[in-house]
């Protein structure tokens, strides 16, 4: 998560020069697809999605609550919010805890007001409120009157510009807590508006949990998910959902840890705490970003069911982040954290008698939701984790040995720590064990045979967390350019072969609100109301989309001419069972077109006509943005003259996937 000490720094102009060396090589070439040679079985989670709560990816992004320090729970209390005073209105606001609606969330606002005018607050939003025209919004609201009187309560959606968006009034509060509700329908939108509460009337107002929520949310849910965020990750095909993190998972110390336990259930009762990305970087402080946990572990259920991913939630296993406190849990009061971990199982697969799987029913979801794998820590290295991992693995694999676990190899793909892991990893008989790769673009062009010779008898390899760093990991300048995503494209194509060594893999991070970010390169960027998927998330998907079941085995036959010993032409092939289509995956990294002759050799007959989709852009710097969200994007169109042999031309700098159709 920091800037690696190990971490080799190659700029842009280096890996700019290295493509250019490819052009002198570029020649018409022979690829021979081995149609006839059925390969390993490519795994249905092959290529997933990484989340975590970074660059305001939960809570001020996926998340779809519009109110910033909605409970009043954050340090300062009144963070995110500011005082409104209409036409002198004398009164007081305070900050009380004095029988909360819950103990979990101690802290509420109370506006005392002298006369009929109106005294509030109003909520900044993260980054302002993105307001949508034609849209509806969900207003929810705890109030209660105290000390008498009889106080309404005014809502407004106010734009920028202080117009007023939307209003409605909400009277009739009682002296118990109560929830109160109200659509808000603006005729326009602002994609910085704010929501300001006024009370009105002469007494004592008390108001906790005020939230704001686009009436559709992804699948229309409660307390649901922003839709476009969460279409962006559904079209991705993922395999997977590795959750809730991330360095999230560790905290900076152990009490800023992930607990999955406080995250479930009524949204009022889950406590929130600070975000070790709060903090973190001295050149990105973002000190208004805390956990609420409305997004907790059910919703990450819902979401991997709904998008027809496999849930991997990663569990803290007694260690906080390295790179900050390093906290251990002694060995022998691990006890808690291996609980944990049972119970979550429960929570997933239980039946709906067994305590977890109770509170999973009553929380709407009767049938389990076929949890297979867990993360026992997240990137956690050293013989302290060794010891924490097997004394985890021993127990879960005595009570639960249909579940595959995944441990750690540490942030750093080679070197001390790094063969540490694999050498008791393997002793240890681990299952799947998560590699970590924020390289430059050149290391993933020079590790596309990384896997060619890897160990095939133990355990598997989850490339857990990768993406190409156009200046070095931790910097701010890092952008998601084509050459990154090309970089990650050729690297890819490499795992695709070695699918019966590598057997899941996700790109890291997965998204940053333009505004509110710690950490960069993403594969989606955001702000308010709009969205975008990077290059490299185009490059995730053409690989999710087109997965295939089977590898076959390609040989690339270079002419004479083509004597440069880097290649630029990198490829995969595999077969997808249903359509029994063979999927060909191409990069050219050459600035320069590469003509192939293509050998289909045993194939069944080809269909005279295939499909292939480009993805290319004119320069190796492009990048998508919020203005131009495809600038580079899959194009897609009919490909005529396939047989057993055809020739085909690939693109200057893409990423092509044929499909040959049967
Ligand atoms: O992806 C950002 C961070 O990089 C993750 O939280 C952590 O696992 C890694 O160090």
């Amino acid at each position: 998560m920091r800037p690696r000490a190990t971490g080799k720094v190659f700029a842009t102009a280096a890996c700019l020069l290295l493509l250019v060396s490819f052009v002198a090589a570029q020649s018409a070439g022979k690829l021979v697809i081995r149609a006839d040679q059925q390969g390993a079985r490519i795994s249905p989670n092959m290529w997933g999605i990484f989340f975590e709560d970074i660059n305001l990816g939960a809570d001020g992004g996926l998340y779809a609550e519009l109110v910033k320090n909605r409970s009043f729970e954050f340090p300062d209390a009144l963070m995110g919010w500011a005082e409104v005073r209409k036409d002198g209105a004398k009164g007081t606001l305070r900050v009380m805890n004095e029988n909360p609606v819950s103990p979990a969330n101690p802290h509420f606002l109370r506006i005392e007001l002298d006369a009929a005018t109106g005294l509030g607050v109003s909520n900044e939003g993260f980054r302002g409120i993105g307001i949508a025209s034609s849209a509806t919004y969900l207003f929810s609201v705890f109030g209660r009157t105290a000390d008498g009187g009889s106080p309404r309560l005014r809502v407004r959606l106010v734009g920028n510009d202080g117009r007023v968006l939307a209003e409605k009034q909400i009277g009739g509060l009682g002296r118990e807590w109560k929830k109160h509700e109200a659509s808000l329908r603006p005729g326009t939108g602002d994609p910085k508006a704010r929501l300001e509460l006024t009370a009105e009337g002469a007494g004592a107002l008390d108001l906790d949990m005020v939230s704001l929520f686009p009436e559709k949310t992804w699948r229309n849910r409660r307390n649901g998910l922003r839709s476009d965020l969460a279409q962006l990750l559904a079209d991705l095909k993922p395999g997977f959902l590795r959750f809730p993190g991330g360095c999230i998972v560790e905290g900076r110390a152990l009490e800023n840890r992930y607990q999955w336990k406080t995250t479930i259930g009524e949204p009022a009762e889950r406590r929130l705490i600070i975000n070790r990305w709060n903090n973190e970087f001295k050149h990105r402080p973002t000190p208004d970003y805390f956990q609420s946990f409305g997004l907790g572990f059910y919703e990450y259920f819902l979401l991997a069911e709904d998008i027809g991913a496999e849930p991997l939630p990663i569990l803290n296993c007694g260690m906080a982040c390295q790179f900050n406190s390093g906290e251990l849990v002694p060995l022998d009061q691990l006890d808690p954290y291996i609980q944990d971990m049972l119970d979550l199982i429960e929570f997933a697969n239980g039946s709906v008698t067994s305590q977890w799987g109770k509170k999973r029913a009553d929380l709407g979801h009767r049938r389990p939701f076929g949890l297979n794998m867990i993360g026992v820590g997240n990137e956690q290295w050293g013989t302290q984790y060794m010891e924490r991992y097997e004394q985890v693995a021993k127990v879960l694999k005595a009570k639960h040995p249909e579940i595959q676990l995944i441990s750690s190899s540490g942030p750093n793909p080679d070197g001390k720590d790094f063969d540490l892991a694999w050498n008791r990893l393997r002793e240890l008989k681990a299952d799947v064990i998560d590699e970590h790769y924020y390289r430059p673009p050149s290391w993933f062009v020079q590790n596309t045979k990384r896997y060619d010779n890897y160990n095939r008898q133990g355990p598997k390899v989850f490339a857990g967390e990768f993406a190409a760093q156009s200046v070095r990991t931790g910097s701010p300048d890092n952008r998601n350019t084509w050459e990154c995503a090309l970089a990650e494209a050729a690297f890819m194509t490499g795992l695709e072969r070695n699918a019966d060594v590598v057997v899941m893999a996700s790109y890291a991070p997965l998204s940053g609100h333009v505004e509110g970010w710690q950490w960069t390169p993403n594969l989606i960027w955001f702000d308010n109301l709009r969205s975008f998927g990077t290059a490299n998330y185009y490059v995730q998907q053409l690989f999710g989309v087109n997965r295939g079941d089977f590898v076959l085995p390609v040989e690339f036959q270079a002419q004479p001419s083509g004597t440069s010993p880097t290649p630029s032409v990198f490829a995969s092939a595999t077969r997808d069972e249903r359509s029994g289509d063979i999927i060909l995956k191409v990069v050219n990294s050459s600035a320069e077109a590469a003509s192939l002759d293509i050998e289909v050799a045993g194939a069944e007959k080809l269909a005279p006509s295939g499909t292939m989709i480009t993805l290319t852009s004119d320069k190796l710097s492009d990048e998508n943005s919020l203005d131009q969200p495809r600038k580079v994007a899959p194009v897609s169109s009919p490909f005529p003259g396939v047989s057993r042999q055809f020739s085909c031309t690939f693109k200057p700098i893409s990423l092509t996937v044929l499909r040959l159709h049967k």
